[in-house]
């Protein structure tokens, strides 16, 4: 695994272990993320997918709706673990939700097979939508 800071360790160990909650019998792609707020809390989603494949929720909608109710709108650090190798970024709907709280984010992409990409948001998503 890539030089990681203590915290940025614990962030990646709480993505892998959401993605295991993860409720994926539909596709069976099964994603984990973990969102660290300005202040260290960490918030986790999972996705949850549905009969209706319209209603599934990304993990890291998840994540951020967690935080949001929890009273945090200020983000420090994302990581978001997949099976994918390299391991896989966020959809857009999962950028655009980001954007609509951070300017810029740090994001550690993974897997459990130990790999990990630092990239950033404004890397991701260069021209959101803002009205
Ligand atoms: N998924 C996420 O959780 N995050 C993303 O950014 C993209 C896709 C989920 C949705 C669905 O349950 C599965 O991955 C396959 O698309």
């Amino acid at each position: 695994m890539a030089k990681l800071e203590r915290k940025e360790q614990g962030l990646v160990e709480r993505a892998l272990d959401s993605r295991e909650r993860a409720y994926a019998p539909y596709s069976g792609y099964r994603v984990g993320a973990a969102l660290r707020a300005v202040g260290g809390e960490i918030f986790c989603g999972c996705n949850v997918e549905n009969a209706s494949y319209g209603a599934t929720i990304c993990a890291e909608r998840g994540a951020v709706l967690a935080a949001v109710a929890a009273g945090c709108q200020s983000f420090e650090q994302l990581a978001i673990a997949t099976e994918s190798s390299p391991p896989a970024p966020p959809c857009g709907l999962c950028l655009q939700v980001l954007v609509e709280f951070c300017d810029d984010l740090s994001i550690l992409l993974v897997n459990p097979r130990g790999e990990v990409v630092h990239t950033r948001l404004s890397r991701l998503i260069p021209k959101p939508f803002s009205g």
